[in-house]
């Protein structure tokens, strides 16, 4: 049988509104992607995932979908996706697109034919209760990922749920008719050629039914934090991605599915992938996991035993950008390429987000320019995520960095020009060029036949290495070089200046990968 494409394929990740605006409006398109394009096959990644492009009211820049099966026209429209899709096939690249089933934006006919008669179909299919006391109180005390209350009063009296933003209404999953519906949406994205989904929020959808209120938040913990037993995980949305699953398995060639499953526990994170439900869920472990060689080995170990071949994921459109983590700059960089190139090297699935390939740093966006709904709603007391949403610099010498003609939505970064692509194209050194080469290696490795099966090797505390068959690598934590002992090693590829073998002594520059085939 054929190894599944999806199993190891390197996934990009495209913000829409930030990656190449063809139209001078200042915001990405679809356009602009297409023209993109040779530079993530050039790259050497194997999918795209678009974050959503459909109809919207932007209040949480397109995570509010009023139309499932349309293209918001900021970003083009249905003939504008079909000759994106159509090229990046011809391309060899393939598409996954975002869906977004927890909640609809409060433009979506549903919600609006849902306000306008509280006794239409369209009001049962979202989660509308009764406020308390005089119904003047909100039906409980959940709070908004996004802060605040979860709920808002609507002029009938009633309150709706919103575990996001006010313009996010929650649909109800109990309601058959909200089934359909993204059963219907699916088959629309698949016989237009997808071939996968992302599922936002995708361990949601189903809340307690009790609605009772949340406990209070013991001191120092966040009210949000408290809420989340009551409204995430819930057992029934397991089999919402069984139905999902069976539509998929209807189609040739092969489509797959990835959940963002926001959870850190391994164990429960697996209970979404199976040959019955979902193809990958995120892991987002190593993400919340710092610079610290124990602490990797640990989550490195839970990863792979409990969900290998899984997903490995440093950054996306929600996080601070690794560099940052990893101490920012040219350290956070050499660290975050050091990590990276472990986690290629592992069996699964690496989920790069745009801009990583280039090394940016998270961009300090002026307040008065942040646009996150989660800064906005917290007056602040979350930094929000514009920083890690800023537009990509293509073109060093242009003046909107070859993203925008025009004025770019958020500001770049301010290491935009010095790390721009065409700069990096012209740098044997560059973070761009040690991404083409690894994802080249991993791929040629992976052609002759790579097991899932690896072996963790012991070496030096502050040192990490793994065999896979005739690849191992080795990541050096430490701020200097360790030598660790390899008879017949020969090395084929290292992320900083100074790797060597000699006699079987593999010498790992510090905060560096090195891969050897042994
Ligand atoms: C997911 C998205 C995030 C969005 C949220 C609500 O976490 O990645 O950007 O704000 O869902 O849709």
């Amino acid at each position: 049988m054929m190894r599944e494409w999806w199993r190891d394929a390197v996934v990009y990740e495209v913000y829409v509104r930030s990656f190449a605006d063809s139209d001078g409006d200042g915001v990405g398109d679809l356009e602009g992607i297409r023209s993109r394009l040779p530079h993530l096959v050039s790259l050497g990644v194997d999918a795209v995932w678009l974050t959503p492009f459909y109809p919207s009211p932007m209040a949480d820049h397109g995570y509010d979908v009023a139309d499932y099966c349309d293209v918001e026209p900021l970003f083009g429209d249905l003939p504008a996706f079909d000759r994106l899709l159509a090229e990046a096939h011809e391309q060899g690249l393939r598409v996954i697109v975002d869906v977004v089933p927890n909640h609809t934006s409060s433009a979506h006919e549903w919600f609006r034919e849902a306000l306008a008669d509280p006794t239409s179909p369209a009001r049962s299919r979202y989660v509308f209760r009764d406020g308390r006391g005089d119904g003047s109180l909100p039906p409980n005390n959940w709070q908004s990922v996004f802060g605040g209350d979860a709920w808002t009063r609507v002029p009938d009296g009633q309150w709706y749920l919103h575990m996001f933003d006010e313009g996010q209404p929650d649909l109800d999953w109990d309601n058959r008719e909200v089934h359909e519906e993204f059963l219907r949406i699916l088959r629309f994205w698949l016989d237009r050629g997808v071939d996968g989904f992302r599922i936002d929020v995708a361990h949601s959808l189903y809340k307690n039914p009790a609605m009772d209120d949340a406990r209070d938040p013991l001191p120092g913990e966040d009210p949000g934090d408290v809420t989340s037993a009551h409204v995430w995980d819930r057992e029934e949305v397991l089999a919402v991605y069984e139905e999902w699953r069976a539509l998929l398995d209807g189609y040739t060639p092969d489509r797959m599915l990835v959940g963002e499953v926001f959870l850190f526990d391994v164990p429960r994170i697996a209970r979404y992938v199976s040959d019955e439900r979902l193809h990958q869920a995120f892991n987002f472990t190593v993400m919340r996991t710092e610079w610290d060689a124990p602490a990797l080995r640990t989550t490195l170990r839970e990863a792979l035993a409990h969900f290998s071949p899984g997903t490995w994921v440093l950054s996306n459109h929600d996080l601070v950008r690794h560099v940052t983590r990893y101490g920012g700059g040219s350290l956070g960089r050499r660290r975050g390429l050091a990590v990276s190139a472990l986690l290629f090297a592992l069996p699964g699935s690496p989920y790069l987000y745009q801009g990583e390939e280039l090394g940016l740093d998270e961009a300090q966006v002026p307040r008065d320019r942040k646009q996150d709904p989660w800064f906005l709603r917290t007056a602040g007391a979350n930094p929000g995520r514009d920083g890690c949403r800023t537009p990509i610099p293509w073109d060093s010498a242009a003046p909107g960095l070859g993203f925008t003609t025009g004025e770019p939505w958020l500001p770049f970064g301010e290491d935009a020009a010095a790390l721009a692509v065409d700069r990096q194209l012209t740098d044997s050194a560059s973070t761009l060029h040690a991404y083409r080469r690894l994802l080249s290696v991993r791929r040629a490795l992976l052609d002759e036949g790579l097991p899932d099966e690896v072996a963790e090797l012991a070496t030096a505390p502050d040192v990490l290495a793994y065999r896979r068959g005739p690849l191992v690598a080795v990541l050096n934590t430490a701020a200097e070089p360790v030598q660790v002992e390899l008879p017949g090693a020969v090395l084929l590829e290292a992320t900083a200046e100074g790797a060597a073998v000699a006699a079987g002594i593999v010498t790992v520059p510090a905060a560096a990968t090195v891969w050897l085939r042994a």
